[in-house]
């Protein structure tokens, strides 16, 4: 199949940079010809804390993916995380323009750029102004308005904002490390394209991209995200609950839950002692495996719990296609049936799946961002006609509409 394009993706966690490059055939097929991954040290829930290490580690990523795949990396798709990440709805609409009276793409930017106008504060940066549907002259759930006579185009879209200075530092950590940016992605937006189907999302949906320090939230309905929110928690807390109950170092007490861990207490004997010293470390200590997984077990619940209740926030407690969850955390064993009972919705857990290439390893829920950004820009380079507005710094195109249009109406 003919190329289309080669993009490239960087998922900047928590505990790893990953850069994937990927092919992009004319029939959107992906095929992965390049990766790297290295472990991170200089972010916080998602946030960066140390420019220096956080540039380190993406240069690292982005090294071995250029040797492995022979390609120089040049401009790549960037996940943005942390629990600065938040969303809005917001309508816009305009008069249609033409004398035809028939709705153009201009008519569609202009009632885009009415509805990114409203309301957001200045230390805030956009990531995403997306139309959820089009109401024209009044009659709702208009998918494509385009070419339909008109006089009044109304659009709903979702925004996705993120504080400035956080994402201000990782567009400097990823031009250190001489990448361009495509485009900042959410990460929750592109952890949904490695892992939701449209059906899915048609149907209402919520993909919860479980990380180490953080979990990445998007809920869909009618084919579009409505909710967009990161919550600050994630599977280290999990570690960070072993460690001090049982007061092993963060290095035993990760390697106790990824080797013995479960949510499913029902799957534990109650006598069942683990060896610590197999280890490696704190020699002939055993500890009970009930225990771990007591305080597992608690701590997940705990943290599907803030989920519920953040879904409830939104008054889609239910959602009928229920909820997706992945990213590395969500390989905890029993997440799956403990989250049906925690949430009353159909959970699976889920890793990327439809690539081609070089994925061994890649296939796990821990690099959905990483594929999902690759879906993301292929979805925009595809189209031709990207929703996508490069972060404009105050004072550019968007900051003067929005500054004009605070000017007519105080
Ligand atoms: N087999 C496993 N079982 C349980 N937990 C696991 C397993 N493998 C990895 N984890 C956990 O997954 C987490 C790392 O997940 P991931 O790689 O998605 O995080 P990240 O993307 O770096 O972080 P974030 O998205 O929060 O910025 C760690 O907390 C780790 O303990
Ligand atoms: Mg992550």
């Amino acid at each position: 199949m003919e190329r289309e394009a080669v993009l490239v993706g960087i998922d900047v966690g928590t505990t790893k940079v990953c850069a994937l490059i990927g092919e992009v055939s004319a029939d959107g097929a992906l095929t992965i010809i390049g990766k790297g991954t290295v472990p991170a040290t200089g972010l916080k829930k998602g946030v960066v804390v140390n420019i220096e290490q956080t540039i380190n580690s993406i240069a690292q990523a982005v090294e071995q993916a250029e040797r492995l795949s022979g390609w120089k990396i040049d401009r790549a798709f960037v996940g943005v995380g942390g629990q600065n990440v938040e969303s809005q709805n917001s309508r816009g609409a305009v008069a249609v323009s033409g004398h035809d009276r028939e709705v153009s793409r201009e008519d569609v930017n202009r009632a885009t750029e009415v509805a990114r106008a409203v309301s957001i504060p200045s230390n805030r940066e956009v990531l995403h102004v997306l139309p959820r549907g089009f109401i024209v002259d009044g009659q709702e759930g208009v998918k494509d308005p385009l070419g339909m006579s008109a006089i009044r185009l109304e659009v709903e879209t979702h925004i996705v904002t993120a504080a400035a200075t956080a994402v201000q530092n990782l567009q400097k950590c990823v031009m250190a490390a001489d990448v361009k940016i495509d485009e900042l992605v959410a990460s929750s937006l592109a952890s949904a394209e490695a892992v939701l189907t449209e059906t899915e999302k048609d149907l209402g949906v919520g993909v919860a991209d479980i990380g180490a320090g953080t979990i990445d939230i998007a809920l869909f309905s009618d084919g579009s995200p409505f909710h967009t929110s990161v919550l600050p928690v994630g599977g280290n807390n999990v570690t960070m609950d072993i460690a001090a109950v049982l007061k092993t170092s963060l290095q035993v007490a990760e390697e106790l839950k990824v080797r013995h861990g479960t949510c499913d207490l029902r799957s534990v004997d109650a006598d069942e002692m683990i060896s610590v010293s197999v280890l490696g470390e704190e020699a002939g200590r055993t500890v009970s495996r009930m225990e771990l997984c007591q305080i597992i077990e608690a701590r997940c619940r705990e943290t599907l719990e803030l989920l519920r209740n953040e879904m409830r926030a939104t008054g889609h407690g239910m959602l009928p296609a229920g909820i997706v969850l992945t990213g590395g955390a969500a390989q905890l064993a029993g997440l799956s049936e403990l989250g049906r009972e925690v949430l009353e919705m159909p959970v699976r857990v889920a890793g990327p799946t439809g690539v081609g290439g070089l994925v061994d390893n890649l296939l796990t829920p821990a690099y959905s961002t990483a594929i999902g950004l690759l879906r993301w820009g292929a979805a925009v380079t595809m189209s031709g006609e990207p929703v996508r507005y490069d972060s404009a710094p105050a004072g550019g195109l968007i900051g003067r509409i929005r500054d004009a249009l605070r000017n007519l109406f105080p």
